[in-house]
C-alpha cells in the first residue's frame, strides 16, 4: 500500500448550529449527497461530522473544496457495524483520480465527536 494523501479537520458544532438557524435547506443541500439524507435525522452533530470528513478528504487530496471536489460529491456512509466509508460520485471520481494520477484509489476515514467539536481524518492510498 502506498499513501497518496492524509487530511484532518475539526469543526465547531456550534458554528453549524448557527448556520442551520439561518439557512437550513441551502446548507444541507450544499453539504450532503442525497444518499446521506435518506432516512436520516439531520442534526447539527450529523452535519458537523460529515462536514469535517469532507474537508479532511479535500485536504488529503490536497485541493481543498472547489473545482476538483464539492462537498455534496463526497458520500460518507456507515456500514452496518457503524464503520464510516467514503464513496465519491462517479463524475467527481474522474477528477479525483486525475488529480491523484492513478486509475484507482482507496479511502480510509475515522470520525469522532465530543460536543462542541467534531473531527475527522482521511487517508488516501493506492
Ligand atoms: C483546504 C480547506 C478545507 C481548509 O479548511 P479551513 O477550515 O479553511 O482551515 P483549517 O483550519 O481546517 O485548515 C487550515 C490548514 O489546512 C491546510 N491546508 C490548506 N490548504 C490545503 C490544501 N490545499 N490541501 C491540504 N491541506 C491544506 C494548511 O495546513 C492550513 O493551515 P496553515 O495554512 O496554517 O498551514 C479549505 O480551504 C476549503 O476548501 N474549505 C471549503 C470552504 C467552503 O466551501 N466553505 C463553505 C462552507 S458553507
Amino acid at each position: 500500500m502506498s499513501i497518496l494523501g492524509l487530511g484532518t479537520d475539526i469543526v465547531n458544532i456550534k458554528r453549524i448550529e448557527k448556520i442551520l438557524k439561518k439557512n437550513k435547506k441551502n446548507f444541507i443541500d450544499k453539504i450532503l449527497h442525497s444518499k446521506e439524507k435518506k432516512g436520516k435525522k439531520i442534526t447539527a452533530e450529523y452535519l458537523s461530522k460529515k462536514f469535517s470528513a469532507k474537508e479532511a478528504f479535500s485536504k488529503a487530496l490536497g485541493t481543498g473544496i472547489g473545482k476538483v471536489i464539492q462537498f455534496n460529491e463526497i458520500i460518507i456512509i456507515n456500514k452496518s457495524n457503524g464503520k464510516p466509508t467514503i464513496q465519491i460520485e462517479k463524475k467527481a471520481e474522474k477528477r479525483v483520480l486525475k488529480k491523484l494520477k492513478v486509475n484507482k484509489a482507496k479511502y480510509f476515514i475515522s470520525i469522532s465527536d465530543d460536543y462542541p467539536f467534531a473531527l475527522a481524518t482521511v487517508i488516501i492510498s493506492k
